[in-house]
C-alpha cells in the first residue's frame, strides 16, 4: 500500500468513526431535537482548537454477539480545545452509537480525559447522553462507572467539573454528574435523571409518575436541587457553560481570570439608600440590591428556582469574579432552612476551592420553625453554614443590611465566624433575637403600656448596629450608595490574604 493509500484509509477510518452509529442513527438522534456528540462539542470549543483523543477505540467485549458488533467511537468522543482561549476537555456521549451506552473502553475513553484534564489542571465539561451501563458488558460496564466515579472525587476541589444532562441518565450513572461542581439539565422530554425510572417506580411503589416530573429538568431544578441550572436547549446549554467558565480558574492554583471593568469602581449608588423597606418586616427583592452593587448589574445564579430564600450567584466586582451568598427577603422573610443551608454551604465551598472571594449580603431573621425542619435535621444541616464559613480561607466580605438575628446572623458569616471585614447599612439589626421577642423576655412583669415603651428603647438601643460597632464586632456602620467603593476597596485589601489552618486530613463537615 502506498503511503497516499494508507492515509486515504486512515481518514476513511475517521469519517466511519465520526459518524458515530451511521446517518440513520444520527438523523433519529436530531429527529428528538437533540445537537450530536460532535456537534455539541463544536459549539462549546473555540473553531478549530478541538483535538479529539482515543478516536480510534474499540470495545472488546465478545457476550451476547458483540465481537460481531462495530460501536465507532465507543459512543463517546472525548478531548480537549480552547474555549474562549482557555484550555478545556470534555466528553460528549453519542446516543446515536448503542444509546451512548457505557462499556469498558466508552469508560477508559472518559477516565483517560478526567486523568488528562487533572494533570495538565484544566476544567472537564460531561456532557450525558447515555443508556446507562451497556447490558452486554456486565460487570466490566460497572467497573467503568467505579473508575469514573473514583476520579470525580479525586479531581474536587482541584479542576472545575462541570456536568450537562443532555439525555438520559438513570441508575449509578447519576453519580457521576452528581460528584461534579455543577449540573446543567435541559428541559426537554429526552434529558432527564433518575435512580429508577418510572416503570420501576410504578412496580414496586405503585406510583404512577412521567420520566419528566420523576427526573425532568424542573424537577430537579426546583424540587430536588439536584441540578443548578435549567437550559431551554442544548444551544442554551452549551452556551451558559461557557458563561459560567468564564467566572472560574482552571484549577485550584490559579485566580479567577480578571476582565475589563467597564462600571466605575467609586460609583455611588443612590437608590440603594432608600430600597430596603423602613419595616423590617416588608419584604424586598435582594438580587435588586446586588445588581446594583456589582459590576453592569450582571449576576449569574447558581440553584435561581430551588431554596430561594437564598441567593447564590457570580458576578465581578472591579472585573473579578466573586461568589455572593444573600438572604433573600421575598421568599419565606429570608429565614435559613435546610434547603437554603445546602444550597449556600455548597456553593461557598465552590468558592472557596476555586479562589473566588465571597460577599455575604446579610437580612436574617432566623432559622425556619416547626416540626418539619426539625425532624427533617435542621440541626445538622444549619451546622452547615457554621462549618464552611470559618472553613473557607479566600476574602470574606459581609454587608449587613437590616436583620442579622442570633445563630442565623452567625451563619451569615458574621466577624466571628469568619468575615475579615464586615459593613452594615445604619438599617441594620445586629442582635441576638428579634427586639419584640427579647423585650417580651426581659420586661415580662411590665404592664402592658410600660412594655410598649420598653420595646420601644430597646428597637432604638439594641435593633442597630452600634452596640455591635461599639463592641468592635463588625468595622464599617455605612451609607448603602457607598457599598460598592467600600467593596472594591476591601477586595483591594485582601487580594493576597493568606489563610493557614491546622494540618488535618481532612475535616469533618456535618452532613
Ligand atoms: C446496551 C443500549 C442501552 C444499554 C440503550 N441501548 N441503552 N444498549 N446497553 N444500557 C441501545 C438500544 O438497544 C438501542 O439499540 C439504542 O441504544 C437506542 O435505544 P432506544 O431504546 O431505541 O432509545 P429510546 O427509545 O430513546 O430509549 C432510551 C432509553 C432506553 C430510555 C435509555 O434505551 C433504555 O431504557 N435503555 C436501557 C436503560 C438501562 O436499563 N440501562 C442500564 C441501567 S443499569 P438499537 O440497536 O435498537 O438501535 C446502570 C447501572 C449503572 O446503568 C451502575 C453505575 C454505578
Amino acid at each position: 500500500m502506498t503511503n497516499k493509500e494508507k492515509i486515504e484509509l486512515m481518514r476513511a477510518r475517521e469519517r466511519k468513526i465520526e459518524l458515530g452509529g451511521g446517518a440513520k442513527a444520527l438523523e433519529k438522534v436530531k429527529a428528538t431535537g437533540r445537537l450530536t456528540a460532535r456537534e455539541r462539542l463544536a459549539r462549546l470549543f473555540d473553531a478549530g482548537t478541538f483535538v479529539e483523543l482515543d478516536k480510534f477505540v474499540e470495545h472488546r467485549c465478545v457476550n451476547f454477539g458483540m465481537d460481531k458488533t462495530e460501536v465507532p467511537g465507543e459512543g463517546v468522543v472525548t478531548g480537549y480545545g480552547l474555549v474562549n482561549g482557555r484550555t478545556v476537555f470534555a466528553f460528549a456521549q453519542d446516543f446515536s452509537t448503542m444509546g451512548g451506552s457505557l462499556g469498558e473502553m466508552h469508560a477508559a475513553k472518559i477516565v483517560k480525559c478526567q486523568e488528562r484534564a487533572l494533570s495538565a489542571g484544566a476544567p472537564i465539561v460531561g456532557l450525558n447522553d447515555s443508556g446507562g451501563a451497556r447490558i452486554q458488558e456486565a460487570v466490566d460496564s460497572l467497573a467503568g462507572y467505579g473508575r469514573i466515579f473514583y476520579r470525580n472525587t479525586m479531581a474536587s476541589g482541584i479542576i472545575p467539573q462541570i456536568s450537562a444532562i443532555m439525555g438520559p441518565s438513570a441508575g449509578g450513572a447519576v453519580y457521576s454528574p452528581a460528584l461534579m461542581d455543577f449540573i446543567y439539565m435541559v428541559n426537554k422530554e429526552y434529558a432527564q435523571m433518575f435512580i429508577t425510572g418510572p416503570q420501576v417506580v410504578k412496580a414496586v411503589m405503585g406510583e404512577e409518575v412521567t420520566a419528566m416530573e420523576l427526573g425532568g429538568a424542573m424537577t430537579h431544578n426546583t424540587k430536588s436541587g439536584v441540578a443548578h441550572f435549567v437550559a431551554e436547549s442544548d444551544e442554551d446549554c452549551i452556551d451558559q457553560i461557557k458563561r459560567l467558565l468564564g467566572y472560574l480558574p482552571l484549577n485550584n492554583r490559579e485566580k479567577p481570570p480578571v476582565a475589563a471593568c467597564t462600571d466605575p469602581v467609586d460609583r455611588m449608588e443612590e437608590k440603594l439608600n432608600t430600597l430596603v423597606p423602613e419595616a423590617s418586616n416588608r419584604p424586598y427583592d435582594i438580587k435588586r440590591i446586588i445588581k446594583l452593587v456589582v459590576d453592569n448589574g450582571e449576576i449569574y445564579e447558581s440553584q435561581a428556582l430551588y431554596a430561594m430564600n437564598m441567593v447564590t450567584c457570580f458576578a465581578r466586582m472591579n472585573g473579578q469574579p466573586v461568589g455572593i451568598i444573600a438572604n433573600q427577603p421575598a421568599v419565606l422573610a429570608g429565614c435559613l432552612d435546610i434547603n437554603s443551608s445546602d444550597k449556600a454551604s455548597r456553593f461557598i465551598r465552590f468558592c472557596d476551592c476555586f479562589n473566588l472571594p465571597i460577599l455575604t449580603f446579610v437580612d436574617v431573621p432566623g432559622y425556619l420553625p416547626g416540626t418539619g425542619q426539625e425532624f427533617g435535621g435542621i440541626i445538622r444541616h444549619g451546622a452547615k453554614m457554621l462549618y464552611v464559613y470559618p472553613e473557607a480561607t479566600v476574602p470574606k466580605i459581609t454587608i449587613v443590611l437590616r436583620k442579622a438575628y442570633g445563630g442565623s446572623y452567625l451563619g451569615m458569616c458574621s466577624g466571628q465566624t469568619g468575615a475579615d471585614v464586615v459593613m452594615a447599612w445604619p438599617s441594620a439589626e445586629i442582635a441576638v433575637m428579634g427586639a419584640e421577642g427579647a423585650a417580651k423576655i426581659i420586661f415580662r412583669k411590665e404592664d402592658p403600656e410600660s412594655l410598649k415603651q420598653k420595646t420601644q428603647e430597646y428597637i432604638d438601643n439594641f435593633a442597630t448596629p452600634y452596640q455591635a460597632a461599639r463592641h468592635g464586632l463588625i468595622e464599617h456602620v455605612i451609607e448603602p450608595r457607598e457599598t460598592r467603593p467600600m467593596i472594591v476597596k476591601a477586595l483591594k485589601m485582601l487580594e493576597n490574604k493568606k489563610e493557614d489552618r491546622p494540618w488535618k486530613k481532612h475535616g469533618n463537615i456535618p452532613l
